[in-house]
């Protein structure tokens, strides 16, 4: 070995020991609390390998209450993304505290006189031993038992903010149903009406609810993205990845950054036309500011079913509505004021037993409403056509995977009447629609002739 390696070798062990040494006082914040060291006031619990997370106590502007939130380590503007006691404050600004039991896992907010507010405890055989609550690089904040086992973690229980590896949707099989809901205002964390939430019910989609009233639907996973976000393919250059498990055992959404720099979250706000927005920020380190990547509902077509059943929403056609091709409006009168929320119905009943009926398709589409749809990722779409074609009931087909093999690319069928149909320009996927062969045999310029449309009714209550 040269004189001058043995040199920087020695030099570099020497800064190595240098930086052992110094570790304990460079890292004052620590990221765990055990039981019987509460954490309190001012301190923070900060993740302990990158740095990226803190937990603490905070007041939201204009607010006299006290939370336990996580929020960004390193971002010059503090950006609250999960919070324990967001419906349980604890009042006035001194004296709150955040522990772990001896026993059990319990975590526990309480006010300056030690009364509880605020409480989350795993099942009873969860736990072992004592436990610690740690908060993690991801944001997550996790209470593990004795053992390692993780017995209860904040990324079960999102609040407004879905974040990198977190998760959206079903997990049958722990019994747990993870949604997002909305601030009540910037100055209260507490739950609002605005929750989105996965819909497990035939192919699984994710919607946007206001109390009652849909707001906005994702549409079906189509091996790549949701259909009705048809431009997450542009995602892929930034290095965002995306994740849906429909297993039977969970029906979940997540997506993961591969290059850590990049800082993204997905957030629900109780703001938008329809009063629920979800909002993809991407954080700008040259603009030290939250840059808006993503939102949905985006245009008037976004709203649930402006159209009707039936009837089709094209954002760049004036009026927007149009009924799919051998259909006609239900309702001429409102349909001719552009209130097409009636939707349309069959110009030529069907003969299904005379086996005429045939298809057509709507290309570029968000597919109907899948929540009643029958969904088999093993069938070709020729044996889908067939299926349909030999079922009375069904009334149109698509693939559900645009990503699988190309002979097994997964069947949807539906029954009754196509809701909330849309189309995109430049994006969407093929939907065959059965039709009777009278209206199959009509040419389709006579048809785009007829086609009679109409403006969507704009909810007049939601402003
Ligand atoms: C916490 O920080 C605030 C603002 O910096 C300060 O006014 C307050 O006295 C601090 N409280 C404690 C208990 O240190
Ligand atoms: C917060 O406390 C101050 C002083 O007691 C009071 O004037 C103010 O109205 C309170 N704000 C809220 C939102 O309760
Ligand atoms: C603590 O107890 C005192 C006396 O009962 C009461 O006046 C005060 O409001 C309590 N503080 C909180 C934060 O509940
Ligand atoms: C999950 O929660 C949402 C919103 O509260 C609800 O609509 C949905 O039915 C729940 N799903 C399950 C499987 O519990
Ligand atoms: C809600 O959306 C508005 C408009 O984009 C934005 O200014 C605001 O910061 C958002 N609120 C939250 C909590 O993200
Ligand atoms: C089948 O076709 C025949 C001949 O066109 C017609 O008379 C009959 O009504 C059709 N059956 C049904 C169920 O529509
Ligand atoms: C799908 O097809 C494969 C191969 O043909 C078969 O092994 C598997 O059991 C099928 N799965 C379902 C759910 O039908
Ligand atoms: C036709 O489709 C409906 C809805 O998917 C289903 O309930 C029914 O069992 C099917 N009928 C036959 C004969 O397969
Ligand atoms: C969709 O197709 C891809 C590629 O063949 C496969 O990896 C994936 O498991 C399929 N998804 C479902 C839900 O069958």
């Amino acid at each position: 070995m040269a004189p001058n390696h043995r040199l920087r070798l020695r030099l570099r062990l020497a800064v190595g020991l240098l930086h052992l040494l110094l570790l304990p006082a460079a890292s004052r914040a620590r990221d765990t609390i055990a039981p019987g060291q509460p954490l309190r006031g001012n301190d923070t619990l900060v993740s302990s390998g990158t740095g990226s997370f803190a937990l603490g106590f905070f007041s939201p502007p204009g607010s006299n209450n006290t939370y336990v939130g996580v929020w960004y380590a390193k971002l010059p503007v503090r950006t609250v993304v999960w919070v324990a006691n967001r419906a349980d404050p604890v009042r006035g600004a001194a004296g709150a505290t955040l522990s772990v039991s001896s026993t059990g896992c319990a975590l526990a907010v309480a006010d300056a006189n030690g009364t509880v507010v605020w409480s989350a405890s795993p099942p009873a055989d969860a736990a072992e031993g004592t436990c610690e609550a740690r908060i993690q690089d991801d944001g997550n904040l996790v209470v593990s038992d004795q053992r390692g086992r993780v017995a209860w973690q904040g990324f079960d229980h999102p609040t407004d903010t879905l974040l990198p590896g977190m998760r959206l949707g079903v997990d049958f099989a722990a019994g747990k149903n993870m949604t997002l809901t909305a601030w009540a205002s910037p100055s209260d964390p507490s739950p609002s009406p605005v929750v989105a939430a996965m819909d497990t019910s035939g192919d699984p989609e994710v919607f946007i609810w206001n109390g009652p009233t849909k707001v906005w639907r994702s549409g079906p996973w189509d091996g790549v993205q949701f259909t009705g976000v048809p431009d997450t393919v542009t995602y892929k250059s930034l290095g965002f990845s995306f994740r849906f498990v429909n297993d039977g055992r969970e029906a979940t959404y997540s997506f993961h950054v591969r290059d850590a720099s990049i800082v993204s979250r997905l957030a629900l706000n109780s703001t938008g036309a329809g009063g629920g927005l979800l909002q993809r920020w991407t954080w700008l380190d040259a603009a030290r500011a939250w840059n808006l990547y993503w939102y949905a509902p985006k245009d008037q077509c976004d709203a649930v079913s402006p159209c009707g059943p039936n009837g089709v929403c094209d954002p760049n056609a004036v009026p927007p509505c149009s009924c799919l091709r051998g259909f006609v409006p239900r309702s001429p009168a409102t349909w001719a004021l552009r209130d097409g929320r009636d939707g349309c119905v069959r110009t030529t009943p069907l003969d299904c037993a005379n086996r005429t009926d045939g298809f057509a398709v709507l290309p570029q589409a968000k597919v109907p409403d899948t929540t009643q749809a029958v969904v088999d990722f093993n069938a070709s779409l020729e044996q889908c056509r067939q299926r349909c074609l030999r079922n009375c009931s069904c009334t149109a087909y698509a693939s559900a995977n645009l990503t699988g093999e190309p002979g097994r690319r997964g069947c949807v069928t539906w029954t009754g009447g196509l809701g909330d149909l849309r189309v995109y320009p430049g994006f969407g996927q093929d939907l065959y629609f059965r039709l009777a062969a009278a209206d199959l045999a009509v040419p389709e310029e006579l048809i785009l002739h007829g086609l009679r449309r109409c403006q969507p009714h704009r909810r007049a209550s939601l402003g």
